[in-house]
């Protein structure tokens, strides 16, 4: 039983014959969700109000009673608890289950001795600056996709629709060292570093992260064969719908997703000085995460050689950011929140780190 309930629901049947009665009935609604009061307790349930009744309820409303009231109506009604379907344990929902199981199998883990030393154990606290800095320094994102995937699978599926589906893509997808799960791997830890650690928020961005670029699917291929830069306007024209695509192909295929996961993939270009698009929105008018998975993407996308044709390394991608030796092609509008996250990247990295990784 939901312990937050303020009504039971009860069967006609066991109102009896009683007139008055020491609870208030009410009547629940189910096209608008409302609960309106419509016997008080001590006034007479007459011949056509109980007519009423069962009229209503025979139209798919239901009698409620206060929860408060439970242990009156029980007694009065001399009706036992278990009879009354509503007031009977709830089963666990499977996802309920299967969450369960992942916090508990992820507790043994980090309590067994033997498998996980103290210090080991210390390393997989969150640490936003050391999961990136070494996923950055090694080229490696395994151990920072794995550890966003063991929070992402524990989120509750009661939070939001988009908190269930980013739980279950983690638990199928989130763990390759591929492009898409750096992505979500990245854009997560940035939100993290910059203060939105609420699952709700963290389930939209990781949803968004995996749908944001399905338009990539219908871009000619001379968005493909080149570099971003090199791009000439009509191709440039072209790679622009991409956002819009993503939010069309999601559409078509009936995906449902909440408003903030859909503006996250709408607006993963705009950049805080007005000069992104599609709306070419400006500051705060952006979706803060859509900021966060735009820096995140672009940053990827850069250091992979897709924008200027040219590989880098993520810690020359963020000392170039950090001394403003913008390269062609790099975007740095992010705001400012991101920008200090990222700033406190290039504290962690060691100099002699950031030197051997520049190209
Ligand atoms: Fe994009």
């Amino acid at each position: 039983m939901n312990n937050d309930k303020q009504y039971f629901f009860v069967d006609i049947a066991h109102l009896g014959d009683t007139q008055l009665f020491p609870f208030h009935i009410h009547i629940y609604n189910p096209a608008n969700g409302k609960y309106n009061p419509y016997l008080f307790a001590n006034s007479p349930l007459t011949s056509a109000k109980k007519e009423l009744l069962a009229e209503i309820v025979s139209r798919g409303g239901k009698i409620a009673i206060p929860m408060k009231q439970k242990r009156t109506f029980l007694v009065e009604q001399e009706v036992k608890e278990e009879d009354i379907p509503d007031l009977a344990p709830q089963k666990i929902h499977s996802l309920d289950q299967r969450r369960q199981e992942l916090i508990e199998s992820k507790k043994k883990t980090e309590n067994s001795p033997t498998i996980i030393s103290e210090e080991l154990k210390k390393e997989e606290k969150f640490h936003f600056k050391e999961q990136l800095a070494n996923a950055a320094a090694s080229n490696d994102f395994s151990s920072l996709i794995n550890f966003v995937r063991e929070e992402v699978v524990t989120f509750s599926p009661r939070i939001s629709m988009m908190t269930t589906m980013s739980s279950l893509i983690a638990e199928a997808v989130l763990f390759e060292d591929n492009f898409t799960n750096r992505t979500v791997a990245l854009s997560f830890l940035l939100a993290k570093g910059c203060g939105i650690t609420d699952p709700e928020s963290l389930g939209d961005l990781v949803c968004a992260a995996y749908f944001f670029h399905l338009g990539y699917t219908q871009l000619p291929h001379s968005c493909m064969n080149r570099p971003q830069i090199e791009y000439s306007d009509s191709t440039k024209k072209e790679w622009k719908k991409h956002p819009g695509l993503s939010l069309h192909l999601l559409r078509k295929a009936q995906i449902e997703l909440s408003q903030r996961t859909k503006n996250i993939i709408e607006q993963h270009h705009e950049r805080y000085d007005g000069q992104g698009f599609p709306q070419m929105k400006k500051g705060s008018h952006i979706e803060p995460l859509a900021l966060v998975l735009g820096a995140a993407s672009h940053i990827l996308e850069y250091t992979s050689g897709k924008v200027s044709g040219t590989a880098t390394t993520l810690p020359a991608f963020i000392l170039n950011l950090k001394n403003k030796t913008y390269l062609p092609g790099m975007e740095v509008e992010f705001g400012e929140l991101i920008e200090e996250s990222l700033a406190h990247l290039v504290d962690t990295m060691s100099s002699s780190d950031q030197n051997k990784k520049i190209a």
